[in-house]
């Protein structure tokens, strides 16, 4: 599990020369994420790079991957010809435990039946240089806070909260799989330049307010939207006041506001937790460069001048919140909960209260809601809600066991659940009288839309701090406010809670007896990567085939989709989430959520061949059988939602040949070329009209395929007409020969066979 310190040296060593550069070419003090952004551009920056505006190739310094976006990626890294990945990269097995009845049970439950998966990513990730947490040892954020996150490094993760590393002043982004092998190959990784907002801290919380609430106000200021394509940047003494892993959970839920990442600077309670988690070297490291991981301070003085938009919240005034239900925006200062449950109708009683997940699992967090717990206990009070706790990792497991903390969860009545996601990803199988019954749980996780947790509409989910969420176990109504009500106890007393106190780091330290780690082979190459021929959910992939070197002829439209439709229109997810690793299973969810423009239906096509009507999946296949290409058609910005890959690679797999829309989002579209596919738009939006159900295309100018040039489709229609459509393509040098290769992957591995 060790962290790569020749790397990191190598980091910090560059620093400097590159942040004085950056300075000079910007003209200006830095920001601290700019520090790290132009630290980690993948060509010398030549100019300054426009915010919001220009693309840039960086070069991460990690990867990290959970089990189920992993599997994927790692297909098709296989096939790239590398013997070892470029950067060091984990694997973290935390999404496929289901949360049953507790820990040990529902842990031998997900080995039996994720066997085979554990079996692929155990043996690929030992093949390739790719170090391997097993389940149970804990969730991915948690577990890459402890271990890998350093200030001033840059890393990917194929998961959204990948942003906590930002606790330890880390640029870390959340990205689809196909990313992640970018980078495994070593290929750059290429992303918007951010917009930036600074968020500034002053004053210092005090009582029941923790890092937590400091993230439920910015969602409710920044909405969920607020912080798209941008870096939040934290500062001000506020900020160096907070804990390391109480600014992870701030930088944790920054998805929430669909910010690119957060981030805070360099400080003492950073070196700290480096030197709490065995990282005492890069702690030294870090002090010795502290100036250029923290932003330059002019930055701190007119910090209006260097961000684009600017946010100032008094932590001494600050009181926790309670966001929801539905929606992490929906922020509701604890003062004013009680109202707002009458007004809203909102379910009182308290059903179930869950502490823990990637968000709210530190040695602070714990000890804090085990302070509230006790103090229950001792005034005579038990838990009147369900209560489980979720511990981030097995050494935070391990510590807590071992100072007695688990002991008073469990006297309370509290539940262990596996260090992993369960509940927060809905891997809970929660018992419930009736499902479609209204009912309040609260979590101290980060995401609360409908049905997440449970699947259960009718469950309202809320999201606060663990202390508030203990607490409100304890009261079992969500209309209490422990910072000024009283609960009566089993002698008929009033009592009222006391306020938490815990601690930001063990005092006896951090123990773990087996973290779960298991280190790669040094030389793989004899490593066998375990996948069964008949299995359902894994499948090796197969490199697609090169560009026939022609323009191509008598394809069939196999859909022309109406209106909206996004990556999960094209790839589903929910039960099709079991298929991930197979190409060919998950490929019968092709489109099937997109409308046919012709009859206004999902899901139902015109077979050309036999004229029948037939699910896209199916007619595609017969399509591919008769060995006849297809085109799918679409209207604006197709292919917006996630970067899951599986949506490009889709079509690919069961021959599609081209998808010609009126507009492209970005990142669907460049996975598309990544897998050889052609991606065009219409150059008059108007011709999407001329489409007609039977056509036949034809598509022309691929011989001649350049940047800027147009290509022509040939629309013979039924009444034997014919039309000519021009259309526009965005593919570069390097993207033309990704068509002609068959794909990115197939030119990466033609480079490594050289
Ligand atoms: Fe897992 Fe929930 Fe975090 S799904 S990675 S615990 S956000």
């Amino acid at each position: 599990m060790a962290f790569d310190l020749d790397l990191i040296q190598k980091v910090y060593a560059a620093l400097p020369e590159k942040v004085a550069a950056a300075r000079k070419l910007l003209g200006r003090p830095l920001t601290q994420a700019e520090k790290i952004l132009y630290a980690h551009s993948f060509e010398t920056p030549q100019h300054a790079y426009e915010r919001g505006k220009d693309y840039v190739n960086f070069s991460p310094d990690r990867v990290a991957m959970q089990d189920a976006t992993a599997q994927m990626a790692l297909l098709q890294f296989m096939t790239c010809g590398r013997a070892q990945v470029a950067v060091p990269s984990t694997v973290h097995c935390d999404h496929l435990i289901q949360a049953k009845t507790g820990a040990n049970q529902d842990l031998a439950t997900a080995n039996e039946v994720n066997k085979e998966v554990y079996d692929f990513l155990a043996s690929i990730s030992n093949k390739y240089g790719i170090g391997f947490w097993k389940p149970g040892a804990g969730i991915i954020h948690q577990v890459v806070l402890e271990n890998y996150a350093f200030p001033g490094g840059m890393m990917i993760g194929t998961d959204s909260h990948t942003p906590n590393a930002g606790g330890l002043g880390m640029i870390a982004i959340g990205v689809g799989g196909a990313d992640a092998v970018d980078v495994m190959a070593g290929l750059p990784w290429e992303l918007k330049m951010p917009k930036l907002i600074g968020v500034k801290l002053t004053g210092k919380m005090s009582g029941w307010t923790s890092a937590k609430d400091i993230i439920l106000k910015v969602a409710g200021i920044l909405t969920v939207k607020g912080g798209t394509g941008a870096i939040v940047e934290y500062f001000g003494e506020g900020a160096d006041s907070l804990s390391c892993t109480g600014k992870g959970t701030i930088c944790n839920m920054g998805a929430e506001i669909g910010a690119t990442c957060s981030l805070f600077a360099y400080d003492d309670k950073m070196g700290g937790y480096l030197r709490a988690t065995n990282r005492k070297e890069i702690a030294d490291m870090a002090d010795g460069i502290r100036e250029y991981l923290r932003p330059d301070e002019e930055v701190y003085s007119s910090p209006e001048k260097y961000y684009d938009q600017l946010i100032e919240i008094n932590l001494d005034e600050l009181e926790p919140y309670v966001n929801g239900p539905f929606t992490p925006d929906l922020a509701t200062p604890i003062s004013q909960m009680a109202e707002a449950v009458k007004q809203h109708g909102w379910p009182d009683a308290v059903e179930v209260a869950l502490i823990g997940s990637c968000t709210n699992s530190s040695y602070e967090d714990i000890s804090r809601a085990a302070f509230i717990a006790n103090d229950a206990m001792e005034k005579g009070l038990k838990a009147k809600s369900e209560y489980t706790i979720t511990p981030g990792s097995e050494m935070v497991r391990f510590t807590i066991e071992r100072d007695g903390m688990l002991d008073t969860f469990d006297k309370m009545g509290g539940v262990v659940l596996a260090n992993a996601c369960g509940p927060c990803i809905g891997q809970w199988a929660r018992h419930i009288d009736d499902p479609n019954r209204k009912n309040t749980i609260v979590t101290s996780f980060n995401r609360n839309f409908a049905k997440r947790n449970d699947s259960y509409s009718g469950t309202h989910a809320f999201v606060a701090s663990p202390e508030i969420t203990t607490a409100y176990a304890i009261a079992g109504r969500l209309s209490f406010n422990p910072l000024k009500d009283t609960l009566v106890n089993e002698k008929g007393e009033s009592v009222k809670l006391a306020e938490p106190q815990g601690f930001e780091l063990p005092p006896k330290g951090f123990d773990v007896d087996d973290p779960g780690f298991q280190a790669p082979a040094e030389d793989g190459s004899k490593v066998e990567v375990m996948v069964n021929p008949d299995s359902n959910r894994l499948q090796l992939l197969s490199p697609f085939t090169a560009w026939e070197g022609t323009d191509l002829s008598h394809l069939r439209l196999l859909i022309k989709a109406f209106g909206k439709c996004t990556t999960d229109h094209i790839s589903m997810a929910g039960p099709w989430l079991k298929f991930r690793g197979h190409l060919d299973n998950i490929s019968n969810n092709m489109l099937i959520g997109a409308i046919n423009a012709f009859n206004m239906e999902s899901n139902k096509v015109k077979n050309q061949l036999t004229g029948e009507y037939g699910e896209v999946p199916a007619v595609q296949r017969d399509y591919k059988a008769h060995g006849i290409g297809s085109v799918v058609v679409g209207d604006e910005n197709y292919g917006e939602g996630s970067s899951r890959e599986h949506a490009a690679m889709e079509p690919r797999h069961l021959g599609v040949r081209a998808i010609v829309v009126k507009s492209f989002a970005r990142i669907h579209e460049t996975n598309l070329k990544k897998q050889g596919m052609l991606a065009l738009t219409f150059n008059d939006k108007a011709d999407y009209d001329k489409i007609q159900e039977d056509d036949v295309i034809d598509l022309q100018g691929l011989t001649t395929l350049a940047p800027g040039s147009q290509v022509t489709m040939v629309l013979r229609h039924k009444d034997e007409t014919t039309e000519n459509i021009v259309l526009n393509h965005t593919y570069n040098d390097q993207q033309i020969e990704w068509f002609k290769a068959g794909g990115a992957l197939n030119v990466i591995r033609a480079e490594f066979a050289a």
